[in-house]
């Protein structure tokens, strides 16, 4: 009896796997995404200070206009993206809010939207709230999964309106090139279609290149949707917010949806994201260093396993090893891992039918728990093989 969209938009396989684990704790979980910091000291200060001041009632639906001054600078420092605060900026309930709103403003049903698969989960399920018909394209193991604009070229249809680019990417940790995203801007101009550039990674990259936006590129703005969530890079996960830039046409739209929708994130996490934007940002920079060693680690511990094949991933904090020697389809062999390891995985199945004989891993844990994670895997998967 309920509505069609509730069959065509799946649960996430990861909270599947995540939710046969909950309360159990026995189990080594290398699943969900969630830095292992706590939120700095000075964002949290920031936030108790918005209560404490009053600042608890109903704000503008685009945020705070301070904030999203905070924002603008933020966007201009690290991203070379400007942006007027009152029209060209709008603060969503994550990254995610950001998201569901830049889909529902842009597709209408019908229209082809191009996306990496492997690819973050609610991207398909996105497009597919909006009626768009979503279009993977796959991001291959020998190009590090990176997502090219001649591969994204080959699906480009009459019908398509957008491409969600997701650089680092989650799952699979592929970052793309500077020149390859130019590459993409200009086939976006030529052939007219928006973009929504999911920037949630955005600090926690590992490759020589600076990085580049694709929303600062000439003739991008009034066709991007740039979204910068603060739940990764200052381990805000809980909090709810982001933001989004694009033109004010674009943020027009959106700022008049979330009315309907949310309204506005939650005051105190809005005062607390200002404080992040503007305040110290040394702590970005530790974790980056932390996540780096630990990525160095179990790339090595996991290519050191007979069967397991892996390039060290370019950016974001996970693994996504090529475990197609074992001739297992990998939601099998995340339950075998499961009962014989203790290890949680999670299957790239759930991540787009191109993720098929690989697995997630997510290095946000602490290094015991990588260590033994990977002790546990090299006496387990070998067996796999004899
Ligand atoms: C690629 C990507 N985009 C967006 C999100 C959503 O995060 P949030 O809504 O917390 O910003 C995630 C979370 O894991 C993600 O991996």
């Amino acid at each position: 009896m309920l509505a069609e969209r509730n069959v065509d938009v799946p649960a996430s396989e990861i909270r599947k796997i995540f939710n046969k684990i909950i309360g159990r704790t026995d189990v080594f979980d290398m699943t969900v995404g969630i830095p292992d910091f706590d939120t700095p000291e000075h964002i949290k200060e920031a936030a108790k200070k918005a209560l404490d001041d009053g600042f608890t009632r109903y704000t503008h639906n685009a945020g705070y206009i301070d904030v999203r001054e905070a924002l603008a600078q933020k966007l201009k420092r690290d991203n070379n993206i400007e942006a007027n605060p009152e029209t060209e900026l709008i603060c969503t309930a994550g990254g995610m809010g950001a998201l569901v709103l830049a889909n529902m403003v842009i597709i209408n049903p019908r229209e082809e939207v191009i996306y990496p698969d492997p690819g973050f989960v609610s991207h398909y399920a996105h497009i597919k709230l909006a009626g768009g018909v979503p279009v993977p394209v796959q991001l291959k193991k020998e190009h590090r999964f990176g997502f090219l604009a001649e591969d994204i070229e080959s699906k480009i249809t009459s019908k398509t309106k957008m491409i969600v680019l997701n650089s680092p990417n989650n799952p699979t940790g592929g970052v793309i090139s500077n020149m390859e995203l130019k590459r993409i801007a200009e086939l976006c101009i030529e052939k007219d279609l928006y973009v929504i550039a999911d920037e949630a990674y955005e600090k926690f990259r590992y490759v020589e290149e600076d990085p580049l936006f694709i929303g600062s590129l000439p003739g991008m703005k009034e066709r991007t949707v740039s979204i910068f969530s603060l739940s990764k890079t200052y381990a805000m996960t809980g909090w709810r917010i982001a933001v989004a830039t694009g033109s004010s046409e674009l943020i027009g739209a959106m700022t008049k949806l979330q009315e309907h929708i949310i309204a506005m994130p939650t005051s105190i996490a809005q005062k607390a994201a200002a404080a992040a934007a503007i305040g110290p940002q040394d702590c970005i920079s530790e974790m980056l260093q932390t996540f780096r060693r630990r990525r160095d680690l179990i790339t090595k511990g996991l290519n050191d396993i007979e069967g397991v094949e892996l390039e060290p991933p370019g950016g974001a904090f996970y693994v996504f090893p090529d475990v197609s020697a074992y001739g297992i389809k990998s939601y099998d062999l995340v339950h075998k891992l499961l009962n014989e390891t203790k290890v949680v995985t999670v299957h790239g199945t759930a991540f787009g039918k191109y993720g098929e004989g690989f697995l997630r891993l997510c290095y946000a844990v602490s290094t015991e728990r990588i260590n033994e994670a990977l002790s546990r895997l090299d006496g387990y998967l070998p067996k796999l093989l004899h």
